[in-house]
C-alpha cells in the first residue's frame, strides 16, 4: 500500500512532538538562524505573522517579541501532537494562537497576513507548490516571507541523506531554495550556514 506523504508526515511529527528535550536542543542550536530569519521578516509592531509548520513553537518567543503586544502570531501545524505542544508554549504569550491546519489550506482571509515565517518546515511539506499558492493568497501585497531551510548535497551521498531524512523527518524536497526561486521573483538569501547547504531567505510578496 502506498503511504500518503501528508498522513505519514502527521504521524512522524506526532511522534517527534513527544521528544520535548530533542526539540529544545534544536531550538537552542538554531537560535541564531531564527534570530536572522526574524530580522529578515522585519515585522512591524502590530503585524500579523503566521508561523507555518510551527512544530512545538520554538520560534514563538522571538516572533511574539517582534510583533509586540498589539500584534498577532498564528502558529500553524497539521500534526495534532505538535499543535498540543505548541498550544502549551503559546499559553505564556497572549499574542500567540495556534491553529491545526494544512499549510496549503489555512482557512485565513485573503491578504490578511503581513508575514509568513517558515523555519525548517517547507522541506517537510509534501505539496510545497500548493503551500506557495496559499502563501500568495493570504499574504498582503508588500508582505514578506522568511524561510530557514536547507538542501541535501549533490550525488550519491546526498541521495543517501535524502533517503534517511525522508524516513526520519519526512523530508520531501532536495532543494527548497531552488523551489522558492522558481516560484517567486524576489528571493534574497540573507545568511548561509552548514557549509552553504542551509540558508535563511526573505521573499518579498508583491
Ligand atoms: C522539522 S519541523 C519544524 C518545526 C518548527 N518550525 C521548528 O523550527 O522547530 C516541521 C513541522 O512542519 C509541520 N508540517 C509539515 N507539513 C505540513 C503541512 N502541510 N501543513 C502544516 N504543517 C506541516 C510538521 O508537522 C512539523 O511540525
Amino acid at each position: 500500500m502506498v503511504d500518503d506523504p501528508a498522513r505519514r508526515g502527521q504521524r512522524v511529527y506526532d511522534r517527534w512532538a513527544t521528544y520535548g528535550p530533542a526539540y529544545r536542543l534544536v531550538d537552542r542550536l538554531s537560535r541564531s538562524m531564527r534570530e536572522a530569519a526574524v530580522r529578515a521578516l522585519a515585522p512591524d509592531a502590530a503585524d500579523t505573522v503566521v508561523d507555518l509548520g510551527c512544530g512545538p513553537g520554538g520560534s514563538f518567543p522571538l516572533l511574539a517579541e517582534a510583533v509586540g503586544p498589539e500584534g498577532e502570531v498564528i502558529g500553524v501545524d497539521y500534526s495534532a501532537e505538535m499543535v498540543r505542544a505548541a498550544a502549551e508554549r503559546a499559553a505564556a504569550y497572549p499574542s500567540v494562537s495556534v491553529l491545526r491546519a494544512d499549510a496549503s489550506e489555512l482557512g485565513l482571509r485573503a491578504d490578511s497576513v503581513d508575514g509568513v515565517f517558515a523555519s525548517l518546515a517547507l522541506s517537510a511539506m509534501p505539496d510545497v507548490e500548493a503551500v506557495f499558492d496559499e502563501i500568495e493568497r493570504v499574504v498582503r501585497p508588500g508582505g514578506r516571507v522568511a524561510v530557514i531551510d536547507g538542501r541535501v548535497p549533490d550525488g550519491a551521498f546526498g541521495n543517501a541523506v535524502m533517503k534517511a531524512y525522508r524516513r526520519v523527518v519526512n523530508f520531501q524536497h532536495a532543494d527548497v531554495l531552488a523551489d522558492l526561486q522558481r516560484r517567486f521573483e524576489s528571493v534574497t538569501v540573507v545568511e548561509r550556514f552548514d557549509a552553504g547547504l542551509g540558508f535563511v531567505a526573505r521573499v518579498d510578496v508583491d
